[in-house]
């Protein structure tokens, strides 16, 4: 039998620093990068642009299988280009980001994101970023983690980012919005965001990146992937 084409998952909520760490995984590993909170931004957005309420289920899920979307990564950044056109500053809004929490909750959206999902594992290897990575898409997966972090951290990382970048943000907001999306994503009925019984939990609350990075290389030796 042939061994699997290895596969490491990066679950959590937004704001863990998921999206750094993922990159460097793949730039250390040279493997293929899988963002799927993009593709469920991206489903969000090709609805709404199409006219059809976020809650209509059927409807969005045919807009999931069809999708039109096709990926470049540019200095590790996973770009989407839908119909032709780059949407990646279309999708990085915060309320693209609570759109793909509306959608991201029906059950027939995430069943026609399932096969897309798992066509991106492609020798030599996979990191897989998300929610459901190593409890739903992946479970075989080499390598689970799971980063955390309290929201007030999150959501001073996320406006400090958004402050870097010249936009007008007001803290409290992102506090709530992100408590809300937290609360959609961990109490929907279908793959609620948990950690996998084998993940590896790190906490980035007080942990800067390096540190984390450190903790993962260990990992990856520890598991000989590098
Ligand atoms: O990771 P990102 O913030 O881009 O994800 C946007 C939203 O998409 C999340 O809040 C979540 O509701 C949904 N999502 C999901 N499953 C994934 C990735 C994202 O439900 N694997």
């Amino acid at each position: 039998m042939s061994t699997p084409i290895p596969v490491v998952t990066v679950d959590g909520p937004s704001g863990t620093g998921k999206g750094t760490l993922c990159a460097l995984l793949a730039q250390t590993l040279n493997w293929h990068f899988l963002d799927s909170g993009a593709l469920y931004r991206l489903v969000a957005l090709r609805a709404g642009d199409l006219g059809l309420a976020l809650e209509d289920e059927s409807a969005v899920a045919a807009v999931a299988l069809a999708l039109p979307v096709t990926f470049s990564i540019q200095d590790g950044e996973f770009r989407p280009v839908l119909d032709g056109v780059d949407v990646s500053a279309r999708i990085r809004t915060e309320e693209a980001g609570t759109h793909a929490s509306i959608v991201a909750a029906l059950p027939a959206v995430r069943a026609a994101l399932l096969d897309r999902q798992r066509n991106f594992r492609q020798a030599p290897g996979l990191v897989a970023d998300g929610r459901d990575m190593g409890t739903v898409i992946f479970p075989d997966a080499v390598l689970k983690i799971f980063l955390t972090a309290s929201a007030e951290a999150r959501a001073e990382r996320r406006y400090k980012q958004l402050s870097d970048k010249g936009m007008g943000v007001n803290l409290r907001a992102l506090l709530e919005d992100i408590r809300r999306r937290d609360q959609r994503d961990q109490q929907r009925a279908i793959a609620p965001l948990q950690p996998a019984p084998d993940a590896i939990i790190l906490d980035t609350t007080r942990l800067g990146i390096s540190e984390v990075e450190d903790r993962v290389r260990q990992l990856l030796h520890e598991r000989r992937l590098a």
